[in-house]
């Protein structure tokens, strides 16, 4: 089957590398030639060195360069049967690149976005199949990280969701299905790990490089969360959180922060920038952590996990997704020691209740709010698993 990618920007390339590696033709788009052209050299470097390491040999590197080809016309498309685009992330352009799509794919040729953060009804809403229409949610870099939100809309057709499904579980991804709704499982349920380590380092619990400590030794996190902050990037991260805060109408549990905003606009965007929450520069001193204080560390780890919790516990309460959908998104998708509803279960729902009503009634701010399937559980004695 010939699959369409619109978009060669990061992950537009990583989904034709993931494609083509699965045997398909692909077509990869872009309005711009050097986007193209960059596209293609990166590929290059990128097998070259998969067949350096030995995880390829040379002719199946060669065999997978060439089912890619590079175009700037949609006409190229005619004869997929699947087109995923990941092109920049606006509603408007994104509605006019899928009415054109249209013109020269056949009406059985599935049509996904790729997009983090818009309504997949309203790219729907401006097909002329919208049946068709569904979200295909990868990661970055798309080649490596295992996970893929499959998003049906209201107007999918149960039957391209299955197609999809069973597609992409086929390129060798673990598929969770979402709900269409902002931030999908993983951008939704993550912000905690995010908000609430910069609610304490505003509060003063703890500096940066404590909290991240604190995450990493403690949690079992993979990234503390300021250093995964400078890993995404704070200008991106910063950008997501704000899109999800006016999302859900500005509920207060997503609210942004002035500490990200401001590193954002100081051009303190991380890793990418040589300087975010941490300096990147050679030489650089390595920030030294107190790990004199072993209640503050357990407090931070516990603060920020029972938040958590409670974002994963109200996404199954809203039927979001399938708790094992919702576990197995946050291991895969952000590399999390272990899943959500699970870690409820070994905390104890009781214990969480309880985590989560003293931070409400120290700060009575609906922020707090325990999730009232935790609540439910509680006083019945259930589990998740
Ligand atoms: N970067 C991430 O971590 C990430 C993760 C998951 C999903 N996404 C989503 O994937 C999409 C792409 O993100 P990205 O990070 O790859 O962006 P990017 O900026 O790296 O690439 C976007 C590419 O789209 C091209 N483009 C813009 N308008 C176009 C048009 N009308 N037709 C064809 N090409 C066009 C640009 O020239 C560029 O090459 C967005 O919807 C984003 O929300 C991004």
């Amino acid at each position: 089957m010939k699959v369409g990618i619109i978009g060669s920007g990061a992950m537009g390339s990583g989904i034709a590398q993931v494609a083509a590696q699965s045997g398909h033709d692909v077509v990869l788009i872009d309005t711009s030639q050097g986007a193209l052209d960059n596209s293609r050299a990166k590929l290059a470097k990128v097998l070259a060195r998969l067949v350096e390491k030995g995880k390829i040999d040379e002719t199946t590197g060669k065999a997978i360069q060439s089912r890619i080809s590079y175009s700037e016309n949609h006409a190229d498309l005619t004869g997929a049967g699947l087109v995923i685009e990941a092109i920049v992330e606006r509603l408007d352009v994104k509605q006019s690149v899928f009415q054109s799509v249209e013109n020269y794919v056949d009406d059985n040729c599935i049509l996904a976005t790729n997009t983090s953060s818009l309504s997949v009804a309203a790219i729907a809403a401006a097909c002329k199949l919208p049946s068709r229409v569904l979200g295909i949610h990868f990661f970055n870099p798309a080649p490596l990280m295992p996970l893929v939100e499959i998003v049906p809309c209201v107007q999918t057709d149960p039957a391209i969701l299955k197609s999809a499904e069973a597609l992409i579980s086929s390129w060798k991804k673990v598929t969770v299905i979402a709900k269409d709704t902002p931030g999908f499982i993983v951008n939704r349920v993550a912000r905690p790990f995010y908000g609430e380590a910069l609610r304490m380092y505003e509060e003063g619990y703890g500096d940066f490089a404590t909290i991240d400590h604190a995450m990493r030794e403690i949690g079992g996190f993979r990234m503390g969360p300021f250093q995964l902050m400078d890993f995404i990037g704070n200008d991106v991260n910063y950008a997501v959180t704000e899109s999800v805060f006016a999302a859900f109408y500005y509920d207060p549990r997503y609210k942004p922060s002035f500490t990200q905003k401001r590193h954002a606009e100081a051009g303190w965007l991380g890793k990418k920038s040589g300087r975010g929450y941490y300096d990147y520069a050679e030489g650089a001193v390595t920030p030294v952590v107190d790990t004199s204080n072993q209640a503050q560390l357990d407090y931070i780890v516990s603060r920020i996990l029972v938040m958590l919790i409670n974002e994963a516990a109200d996404a199954l309460y809203l039927n979001i997704a399938s708790k094992e959908d919702i576990d197995l998104a946050m291991t895969k998708g952000v590399n999390y020691p272990k899943g959500l509803l699970q870690w409820a279960d070994e905390k104890g729902i009781q214990n969480c209740v309880d985590a989560l009503d003293n931070l409400y009634d120290e700060y009575r701010e609906d922020r707090y709010r325990c999730s009232p399937l935790l609540r439910k559980m509680a006083k019945s004695g259930e589990r998740f698993f």
